[in-house]
């Protein structure tokens, strides 16, 4: 007898005439079958066997497109019992109006850089939420001193309600403000006044405030090539033009910069690991970027996210630090130094900047939660947070050379990057014939979450290979999904 998804599934068409992959056909039919609440969060797919003789397509079809979306976190795939429907899609039907506002049936008039945002991002995707091998933007949450937290959290949630309840400061709360200045003081020689210091929801929030204040339509900004894929959505969201520059061993080409876009706006780096190839920009780079900046009378967003965690040698200043001109815009996250639902982030704004983005977080920001951010500045203030970095320091430089020491054998298939800082690298194809999206629904399908290095880009680049995380899932979980891209590699 049919379950209720085998019954669902088969409602799939498969149109051979059409000039799109069948796997990708398929991949858009069990897609849309999930967004739309067809299938609810928990249900169980039937076997890819199942499914590729109940569409009429072939195994390896069927294995491609269920990778796919367990890759982006639409299914989940569990080892032994079967490939799922991810719970978080639970109640996430598409909506459907209610009776009585139907509209008049014409497309609501929006303004460009929205339609261009619906066009580029309609792929709706998750961010990561779940610690397994190689997951890239999740910390170790496993490592995370939960008894801490909890105990600090219960003292403000028992302290002065009108200090925890009552609306909060807009530019955020001055002791969080404080004890980031002296942190960034200590760990990234930062010197800045905690005026400078405004909280935001994430480093996500800050891109999209400063690119508000900066940018008019069509002005220009170097991105790193590949580059951070939420900054880009915010700054492309906002109507900029994100100009590709390369990235070489010595992180972003400032050259090359210059000769595509000498007028360009704004600079966005990630020089303390460059996201995703993992290269730190060079001391001379620097320089010349921040000489760049200055003659072009542009800024530069330092977007700092895991610099707090090196661990190779001595590392370079951060360009906050080195900024005399006031060039810079510094974003953190505590997304990777304490855990991503907290969405608490942060704008070390120049000097100059500061009263214009005071009076832009007043008029349009409503704030962060504070009793959040109190539990964090207690947590700096404490100490908790210098002894948590440090530990987490060592803790992602063993994984990285646990990760090193067993992909070894990868080595016929896989060029790995040594990583100095932060809890991921990449892995280069040797073959250049294989296919990112192919590899990566495999390993999909396979358990392992990866992303290819295409995804980053905004131009595609000469060299095929994947994002690697080693920071978030156990040790033998590292050392099993080595095991199954060894047996991947044999298969491709
Ligand atoms: C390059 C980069 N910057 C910043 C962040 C953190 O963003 P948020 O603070 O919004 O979680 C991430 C998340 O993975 C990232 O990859």
């Amino acid at each position: 007898m049919k379950t209720k998804a085998g019954a669902i599934l088969s409602s799939i068409r498969i149109d051979r005439s059409l000039d799109r992959k069948i796997s990708v056909q398929l991949y858009m039919g069990l897609r849309d079958i999930i967004l739309s609440g067809g299938l609810n969060g928990g249900e169980r797919l039937p076997a890819t066997r199942t499914l590729a003789s109940e569409v009429g397509v072939s195994r390896t079809t069927a294995l491609d497109a269920v990778g796919r979306l367990v890759s982006e976190g639409l299914l989940e795939s569990r080892i032994g019992a079967g490939t799922f429907v991810s719970h978080t899609m639970t109640g996430r039907a598409r909506f459907t109006p209610p009776a009585g506002e139907t509209g008049n049936g014409r497309e609501p008039r929006l303004s460009p850089s929205a339609l261009e945002a619906g066009r580029l991002f309609a792929e709706r995707r998750r961010l990561p939420h779940r610690s397994q091998a190689f997951v890239t933007a999740l910390p170790a949450l496993s490592a995370f001193p939960m008894a801490q937290w909890a105990r600090l959290s219960a003292r403000h949630l028992r302290q002065d309600r009108d200090a925890v309840m009552g609306y909060g400061n807009p530019v955020g709360l001055p002791r969080l403000r404080a004890a980031i200045a002296s942190h960034l003081n200590a760990s990234r020689g930062i010197q800045c006044d905690p005026a400078q210091v405004f909280i935001t929801g994430g480093a996500q929030q800050a891109f999209s405030v400063i690119a508000g204040m900066l940018i008019d339509r069509g002005e220009k900004i170097w991105f790193e090539n590949p580059g951070a894929i939420g900054a880009r959505n915010a700054f492309i969201s906002r109507g900029a033009e994100l100009v590709p520059v390369t990235v070489d061993e010595e992180g972003i080409d400032v050259a090359d910069g210059l000769a595509k876009a000498p007028d360009f706006r704004l600079a966005f780096v990630t020089p303390s690991h460059q996201q995703p190839l993992s290269k730190v920009l060079s001391l001379s780079r620097r320089l010349a970027l921040l000489d760049a900046a200055d003659r072009a009378d542009a800024f530069i967003v330092e977007d700092d996210y895991d610099g707090d965690f090196y661990f190779g040698d001595q590392p370079l200043p951060t360009l906050k630090s080195i900024d005399t001109n006031g060039r810079v815009i510094y974003v953190g996250t505590f997304s990777k130094t304490l855990f991503p639902s907290l969405r608490l982030g942060f704008i070390v704004a120049p000097a100059s900047m500061v009263d214009a983005m005071a009076g832009v977080f007043s008029a349009a920001l409503s704030g962060v939660p504070t009793w959040p951010q109190a539990v964090v500045a207690d947590f700096i203030d404490e100490g908790h947070f210098a002894t948590h970095i440090r530990t987490m320091r060592q803790h992602y430089k063993h994984r990285h050379k646990v990760l090193h020491e067993h992909a070894a054998k990868l080595g016929k298939h896989l060029t790995l990057e040594r990583a100095s800082a932060g809890f991921h690298t990449v892995g280069y194809f040797r073959n250049a014939a294989l296919d990112e999206d192919t590899f990566v629904s495999a390993a999909g399908e396979a358990g392992l979450t990866l992303s290819g290095i295409g995804r980053y880009c905004l131009r595609p680049i000469d060299r095929k290979g994947v994002v690697i995380g080693y920071g978030a899932a156990a040790e033998s979980e590292i050392r099993s999904g080595v095991e199954m891209l060894h047996r991947l590699f044999g298969t491709q």
